[in-house]
């Protein structure tokens, strides 16, 4: 049985899909949600399924004795599943959970991907370049923004009538159908 740590900075749509997903699982449980942002409405979502829940800080983030390496190891966490989390990964704790870190992202990397990419930017930019698809990329991570193995992608059609808004559905849905699946897959791949 893995233990799996959701990150989310936002919504938390796809930290719901995963949460349902692996209720009674005998593959992996979700036995932590952190985020950076307090309001975050991923946090109501983790209440509504019981799963402990944990805000920090910059600072926080960056101890390596601090309370989210804390949390972590006393959660006996193996596996961290970052679903629509901002900030970069500070190393300690990609070196701990090396290779065992996915990251979900909402266009076909490598392009448009990196620093700064992220949400409605990553869709805008997708449409301004007049693409003809777009997709999700789940992939492990490494030091860098959306670097690392890729371990699953899917595409969509974008059409010339798309806006942000449009194609941001279209991408979501993509992700709640596949995310949780990939994990498991992932899970069954490698168990810690
Ligand atoms: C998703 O589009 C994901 O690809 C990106 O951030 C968004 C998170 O959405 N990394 P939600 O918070 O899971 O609804």
């Amino acid at each position: 049985m893995n233990n799996i740590a959701i990150l989310a900075s936002g919504s938390g749509s796809n930290a719901e899909a995963i949460m349902e997903h692996f209720k009674g699982s005998p593959v992996g449980r979700v036995v932590l949600l952190l985020s950076n942002n307090p309001q975050a409405y991923a946090l109501d979502r983790a209440a509504r399924f019981g799963v402990p829940a944990l805000v920090f800080s910059r600072q926080e983030f960056a101890d390596p004795g601090g309370p989210v390496m804390r949390a972590l190891r006393q959660a006996q966490v193996d596996t961290v599943v970052l679903a629509g989390f901002l900030w970069l990964v500070p190393p300690h704790v990609v070196r701990e959970w090396a290779g065992r870190i996915i990251n979900i992202h909402p266009a076909l990397l490598p392009k448009y991907g990196g620093k700064g990419m992220y949400g409605a930017r990553v869709h805008e930019a997708v449409i301004a370049a007049g693409e003809t698809e777009s997709g999700i990329t789940i992939h492990t991570i490494d030091e860098e923004y959306d670097k690392g193995v890729t371990l699953f992608q899917a595409s969509v059609p974008v059409s010339p009538s798309d806006t942000p808004d449009t194609l941001a559905a279209r991408i979501h849905e993509l992700e709640h159908a596949n995310f949780p699946q990939v994990i498991e897959e992932f899970l069954r791949a490698h168990p810690a």
